[in-house]
Formats: structure tokens, sequence, C-alpha cells
């Protein structure tokens, strides 16, 4: 067996989308995978149409705002699978909010899965990772994370801080041994950006996002962002100053 064929991967939001492609891919590329997000059905379902793989696979459903439930899902999978290895921390939501429609809730929904179900994942995972020196963390953010977008600010705002968490994180986990890692997507097309009514740039399918991850889960720089192209479009406008930054967003938008 090779020794991606030994690694155990828990996959953090796999019943759909980008996870989903992602959980076929990582067991054809032969890792063992542990498969989590709330709908236990789809995650069997997977499980099951994931063909001659069924017994390098697991299923362990959990919601990433239950602190609790991801402590004991991380034993469970330990105790079931052995050692995590690597931790794709992909769960996700989204939802579009122009000013006429601020809603508190959503950012606080927003923040509870895609910051704090962060927070909660790296709280089960560090007691388990911390005294073995080793593992890998990746956490889905995406280039949405990179300036304040338009229409989107309780999502940009909970992936800006998926980011600075993980850049806050990366050099003390470094010298203990543990790797953590960005996951930057630009448009995938997926059920959550199925949300959008505009034009979406550089779309690609959750094949390709999932390709283009597995080729770069075994390398160790910090980010992994695709596509290429519209990810270097994307830093650039991050480098802008705000008097070249406002007046280009203004007129690539319809707000
Ligand atoms: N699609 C894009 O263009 C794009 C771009 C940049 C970044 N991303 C990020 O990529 C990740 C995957 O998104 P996707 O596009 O593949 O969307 P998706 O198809 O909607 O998948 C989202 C996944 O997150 C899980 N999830 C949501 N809330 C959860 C919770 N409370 N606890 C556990 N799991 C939860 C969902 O499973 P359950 O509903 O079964 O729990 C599902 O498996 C997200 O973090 C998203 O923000 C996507």
């Amino acid at each position: 067996m090779s020794g991606r064929g030994c690694r155990l991967v828990w996959l953090i939001g796999a019943s759909s989308g980008i996870g989903a492609a992602l959980a076929g891919q990582l067991l054809s590329a032969g890792y063992r995978v542990a498969l989590s997000a709330r709908r236990a059905e789809r995650l069997n379902a997977l499980r099951v149409g994931v063909n001659g793989t069924v017994e390098n696979c697991g299923v362990f459903p959990v919601d990433v705002t239950d602190e609790a439930a991801l402590n004991t899902c991380v034993k469970a999978i330990e105790a079931e699978m052995g050692a995590i290895d690597i931790a794709i921390i992909n769960a996700g939501d989204y939802q579009p909010m122009p000013l006429t429609e601020f809603d508190v809730d959503l950012f606080r929904r927003l923040m509870e899965v895609n910051y704090l179900g962060v927070v909660n994942c790296l709280g089960a995972l560090l007691p388990v990772m911390l005294p073995r020196g080793a593992g890998q963390i990746l956490v889905t953010a995406s280039v949405a994370g990179y300036r304040g977008l338009p229409l989107a600010a309780p999502y940009s705002a909970s992936k800006a801080a998926a980011i600075n968490l993980a850049e806050a994180l990366q050099p003390e986990l470094r010298k203990q041994g543990i790797q953590i890692r960005v996951i930057n997507p630009g448009f995938v097309d997926t059920p959550l950006t199925r949300k959008n009514d505009f034009r979406m740039p550089f779309l690609i399918t959750p094949e390709s996002a999932a390709s283009r991850i597995v080729a770069q889960l075994e390398r160790d720089h910090f980010e992994i962002a695709f596509p290429r192209r519209f990810a270097w479009l994307m830093k650039l406008l991050r480098c802008l100053p705000y008097r070249l930054y406002f007046p280009l967003v203004n007129r690539m938008t319809s707000v």
C-alpha cells in the first residue's frame, strides 16, 4: 500500500458540492476518508456510491456549530479508523445580503459555521494532533475573504476571519509539527453559489476544484488558491489602495 493509502483524511462538509467531489477523488487517490456533515443520508449514499472503496470510508455525521459533538466525533473516528493525518474543514454556508435586507441573524449564522465552526473543529483536533506532533489541517475559506465584497458582507467577513485565524496560528503550530493551510476557491458551481443571480467569472466544476486540492495536498505551501488567474486578480484587488479599490469595485458591480 502506498503512503497515501495509509493516510486518513477527516473531511468535514463532505455531503455536497466541493466536499462530495473531494471525497470521491481522495478515495480514488488511495486515502482513507472519514466523512462528516449534518446530513447522514447523503454521507451514506456517498460512501456506497464510491465503488470498491467502502472499507476505506467511514461516516461520522456532525454539526460544526456543536463543540461537544465534534469532540465526540474525533474520538469515534480515531477509535474506528485510527489517527487522523489530515483534516479538511470544508463545511460552509453562504447567503448574499443586499443592504436593503440587512440581517443580524444571517451574520451570526455564517460566523457560527464559517468561522466558529473552524474554531470548534480545531478545538477537537488539536488535543489529539499536538501530542503526536504531526498532522495537516486545511481550512476552506474563499477568495471572498481577501477584501470586503459588495452584497456579501456576512460571508466575506466570516471567510476573512477564517484566513486570519489560520495565519495567526500557523507559526506556533508549525513549531509543534502541525501544518495549517487555507484553501481559497474562486467560483465553483455548487448548491452554495446557485443562490447568486449574477454571472460568476471563471466558474469551475466541483470536480475541477477537488482535483486542484488533491494535487496540492502533499505539498507544504500555506495557500491553495484556484482558479489561478482569478485568484491572482483577487490578490491584485487586495493590494490596491482604497482610493483605487472602491471606484473599481463600483464599476464592476451593480451596487
Ligand atoms: N462554491 C464556491 O464557489 C465556493 C467558493 C469559495 C469557497 N467555498 C467554500 O467551500 C466550502 C464548500 O462549499 P460548496 O460550494 O461545496 O457548498 P455546498 O455544496 O453547500 O457544501 C457545503 C457543505 O458544508 C456542510 N455544512 C454546512 N453547514 C454545516 C454545519 N453546520 N455542520 C457541518 N457541515 C455543514 C454541508 O453539509 P450539510 O448540509 O449536510 O451539513 C455541505 O456538505 C464552503 O466552506 C464554502 O464557503 C465555496
